[in-house]
């Protein structure tokens, strides 16, 4: 079975069940100020799953892209990656375990319906229990329908609790695993499990979470109005399981890039040959969905990802220009399922050779530099070194770089650039607090009050909210003046003032789009769509907007709204950065 068809079966199955398809959400979250990847399936959903109605209902499925930069150097083994697939079924206070479970089970083994895998090599671990919830009998049972019982192991929480973050819905949950080898592992003990998974001699495949608690600060503060179930297996590991590969490396998903990869190349080194062809797919994937490199959040892990790709080309004789070739071979592999790549094949191409050649022209000096010993902020400030590559070139040689001293120098030079360091690039979800949810409806009159004041044809190109300001990317040409920003933010406030309506709508999608509602770039949506109106005293909509929310219900709630600075953000595309006073 090829990956593409591996992907339409499990989405098929889960269809037969009663579920409705989903398209994937794009890869930059759009309001979530605490992430700056989706980094699972339910990222996207998380305010249906703490209760909020889904238009398509409570039976859901989808494949997510999905991007997680934690594990990167662990990538170039079996199964690590930065970019994977998760193909999820939810359940929206519909079923719970016993239907979760079983349909896992059949999908994984069924010959007609499922993948047809041999049940004598799965595994499944279940939540032992702790102060926040009990041990998950409930769930033992169940598995024991299907298989023997010393194949199901009690882990701890650090094992079978999931959330995404200190803030957010979680729960206990249960985990597939699946031994690839040759010789079977057969009937292992408890620790022999245990010990097996570290060493990737068992494949964790599946995680079925019965979403039913919710977590404020990191700690758990009780249980939901619904349980939901939020599942997540990666495409690439189900697809090296079914096509009994060693690695995900060696998959369909795989083997093109790493040929041409090989045929760029004059030094054999199959860890960095893997380590290039994660990241060129991760970053054809990034800018697909609007991530342009930059020295800050999501356009920093970018940054980082393109120029770790070039010089690891570099060390096995790969030529300037030569990821663009590679990143064509990704756009091909990929375009059946996911169009946005074909669509802005140009955007990523001209973004690849951009970076590549911004790096380059720094590189070589910074890299003398480097072996002179000069300091890692320098390295940063003027040569483009990410300090992750830094520390990387110290690795290598043994010496060991002040990381402490070069994020102090990074608070005090930029407070703002300070996301791009380590702590940003962990999952985590931020409470929908009253902030961040006032930003974002002043964030929808913002771009109404662009469109209005200045040029009806602007088009919102990213956003990101934190607690303390909103900032909007948006395609325009040259600065605003004083004067502009003035009347925009005139314009903002007597909409403030006025105490106009916000009002969520559900329609069908062609009509949404007929209606001319805002789209995010890039993404694609279901057939029925959620839709958030400004609407003024006559009821007509003075701002319409694709989103799922949430809102505030009365313009009046906002403040006071000032535009603290408008900037380039790259060519074409300016950036406003906004607060509620
Ligand atoms: N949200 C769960 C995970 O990412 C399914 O593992």
């Amino acid at each position: 079975m090829t990956p593409n068809e591996i992907r339409q079966k499990f989405l098929d199955f889960f269809k037969s069940k009663d579920h409705k398809i989903i398209p994937s959400a794009s890869l930059i979250p759009e309001n979530d100020p605490s992430v700056l990847f989706n980094t699972a399936g339910m990222q996207p959903l998380v305010p249906y799953l703490l209760g909020q109605k889904h238009p398509m209902g409570t039976r859901l499925c989808d494949a997510q892209k999905c991007v997680r930069t934690g594990d990167i150097d662990d990538v170039g083994d079996n199964r690590h990656l930065t970019f994977f697939e998760m193909l999820g079924n939810w359940s929206l206070g519909d079923y719970f375990k016993e239907e979760a479970i079983l349909y896992s089970f059949q999908f994984l083994t069924d010959e007609k319906v499922g993948l047809g895998l041999n049940k004598d090599r799965i595994y499944v671990t279940v939540f032992e229990g702790d102060e926040n919830a009990p041990r998950d009998e409930e769930a033992f049972n169940i598995w024991k329908k299907y298989l023997p019982e010393n194949r199901i192991y009690f882990l701890p929480a650090k094992n079978n609790w999931w959330s995404a973050g200190d803030n957010g819905p979680c729960g206990p949950d249960t985990e597939i695993f699946y031994d690839p080898n040759e010789t079977p592992l057969g009937d292992i003990t408890h620790d022999e499990f245990v010990k097996a998974d570290d060493e990737g001699r068992v494949i964790e495949i599946w995680n079925n979470v019965f979403m039913q608690y919710e977590k404020k600060s990191g700690i758990v503060v009780g249980k939901l109005a619904q349980h939901n179930v939020d599942t997540g297996m990666g495409l690439e590991r189900i697809v090296m399981v079914k096509q009994g590969v060693k690695t995900v490396f060696d998959t369909d998903l795989f083997v093109s890039i790493l040929e041409k990869i090989k045929e760029l190349s004059n030094v054999r080194d199959e860890k960095i040959e893997r380590i290039i062809a994660d990241h060129i797919r991760t970053t054809v994937f990034m800018i697909g969905d609007g991530a342009i490199p930059s020295n800050a959040g999501a356009g920093y892990v970018l940054r980082r990802i393109i120029r770790r790709a070039i010089r690891f080309g570099d060390k096995i004789g790969m030529k300037e220009k030569d990821l663009l070739l590679l990143s064509d071979i990704v756009i091909a592999n990929y375009s059946v399922a996911y169009s946005e790549l074909d669509k802005n094949k140009n955007l990523i191409k001209i973004e690849i050779e951009k970076e590549e050649s911004k790096f380059r022209e720094t590189l070589e000096r910074g890299l003398k530099e480097f072996e002179k010993g000069t300091d890692p902020f320098v390295l940063f400030t003027t040569y483009g070194f990410p300090i992750e590559l830094t520390e990387e070139l110290a690795k290598e040689k043994g010496v060991k770089i002040d990381r402490v001293g070069f994020n102090k120098k990074m608070e005090e030079h930029q407070k703002l650039s300070q996301t791009a360091s380590a702590g940003m690039f962990k999952g985590g979800l931020a409470n929908h607090n009253e902030k961040t949810i006032k930003l974002h409806t002043a964030h929808h009159l913002l771009l109404a009050g662009l469109q209005n004041v200045i040029d009806k044809n602007i088009k919102q190109r990213g956003s990101n909210i934190t607690e303390e300001r909103l900032r909007m990317d948006f395609m325009f040409d040259r600065k605003l003046t004083d004067e502009e920003k003035k009347k925009v933010e005139d314009w903002v406030n007597d909409k403030i003032q006025r105490g106009l309506n916000v009002v969520r709508k559900e329609m069908p999608l062609l009509e949404a789009e007929k209606i001319g509602a805002e789209m995010e770039f890039g993404a694609k949506y279901p057939d029925i769509v959620s839709l958030y109106f400004v609407e003024d005293e006559k009821g007509e909509a003075i701002s319409k907007e694709f989103c799922g929310g949430p809102h505030i219900t009365n313009t009046s709630e906002l403040g006071v709204f000032k535009i603290q600075k408008e900037e380039a953000s790259s060519a074409g595309v300016r950036r406003i950065k906004a607060v509620l006073e």
